[in-house]
């Protein structure tokens, strides 16, 4: 987990949750960036997203390199779109054959990327690996999945969140299935919002309890309420939320069928949401297997805000990049009565290589 920080220098006239914040240098986890950096990150997206032509061009010149374990299509796409948006330019490294680290060392590939571009995403196995880069990288390291932790698509989700129901201090989420790396992210997503997470899972797949810890001390400062169990009806009782993702996640696929016998009692369906509170929507990551985490009926229906949770990987990215990698508005007249963002002024010091 990164620790290194800078003090950006805010342009004005700024959103208030921006003026003078203190910005990670990596988006490895969630807790990197912490409640304020959490509130922070969604203001911006939301900004970005009700003015995009304001932001053209606010990342000109910047490169940005992707290097995919794994296959992608949202991830993909809406960082290479969030990145052409904003007037930079994104190479794409398709990983899947082999793992990043495979041919060389991480340090060597770090010191070579940190000479040629501004950025590195990467979608990796091992989480390690992501942590390795940003520990060897002089540039931002953004973290686009890991066996760990997804936390582009937890920002997503609690924008969504936020669009759907206001102050996130008063939602109330369910997170129904396998206790992996998009539970992780929602559970320290919720903590640093100080929303209530009620996470249901079969005995001996609950989340990891490293990621646990570290939410229940920020929740101690949020008033965060994080709760396991592992009934689905009690987890969904008077919901605002339901959200389910995959049982057997990229890496899994030969635990697949055993996954579908224990998690056969964790589907939610139609008869799960009536449980609910009556204006409860269903969320999904995605993609999705129907039948099996989810019934066609829920995911398919008008609760369904899957593809709002989808465009919404689009605008966080883009505000995360923005911080990262010290992008500014580029036209002030369009965002007179929002903001323009803050800019980085130093990276990382370059490392003396040994
Ligand atoms: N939700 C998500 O990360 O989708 P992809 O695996 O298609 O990128
Ligand atoms: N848990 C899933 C998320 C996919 C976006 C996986 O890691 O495959």
């Amino acid at each position: 987990m990164s620790t290194r920080a800078v003090t950006a220098m805010p342009l004005e006239p700024t959103p208030s949750t921006l003026a003078g914040h203190t910005w990670c240098e990596d988006l490895i986890s969630i807790n990197d960036l912490g409640p304020s950096g959490v509130t922070a990150v969604l203001e911006l997206a939301a900004l970005m997203k009700s003015r995009p032509t304001a932001f053209r061009g606010a990342l000109g010149g910047k490169q940005i390199v992707m290097f995919f374990e794994k296959p992608s299509l949202r991830t993909r796409l809406t960082f290479e779109a969030g990145i052409a948006s904003l007037g930079g330019h994104a190479f794409f490294v398709d990983q899947t054959g082999s793992r990043i680290d495979a041919r060389e060392s991480l340090s060597d590939i770090a010191h070579n990327l940190e000479r040629w571009v501004d950025g590195v995403v990467l979608r990796t196995f091992a989480h390690s690996t992501v942590t390795g880069m940003a520990q060897h990288a002089s540039i931002p390291v953004i973290n686009a999945l890991s066996d760990l932790e997804h936390p582009c698509q937890a920002l997503a989700d609690y924008l969504t969140l936020q669009e759907n129901f206001g102050d996130l201090g008063n939602v109330k989420l369910a997170y129904v299935g396998d206790g992996n790396n998009v539970a992780h992210s929602l559970i320290l997503a919720a903590a640093c919002a100080g929303s209530t997470i009620r996470v249901a899972t079969p005995q001996g797949y609950e989340p990891n309890a490293e990621i646990l810890k570290q939410a229940k001390k920020i929740g101690a400062t949020t008033g965060a309420n994080i709760q396991l169990l592992n009934d689905p009806v009690k987890a969904v009782s008077g919901v605002d939320a339901i959200y389910t993702d995959v049982w057997a996640s990229m890496g899994q696929e030969s635990e697949a069928a055993q996954r579908k016998q224990v998690f056969g009692g964790f589907q939610v369906n139609d008869k799960l949401f009536a449980q609910t509170a009556p204006h409860a929507i269903f969320m999904h990551c995605l993609p999705a297997h129907r039948g099996e985490e989810v019934a066609a009926e829920t995911i398919d229906s008008s609760r369904s805000v899957v593809f709002d949770q989808a465009e919404n990987r689009l605008h966080v990215q883009k505000a995360i990049m923005l911080m990262l990698l010290g992008g500014i508005a580029t036209d002030s007249s369009q965002i007179r009565n929002g903001a323009s963002t803050s800019s980085r002024t130093s990276k990382k010091p370059r490392r003396v290589h040994a």
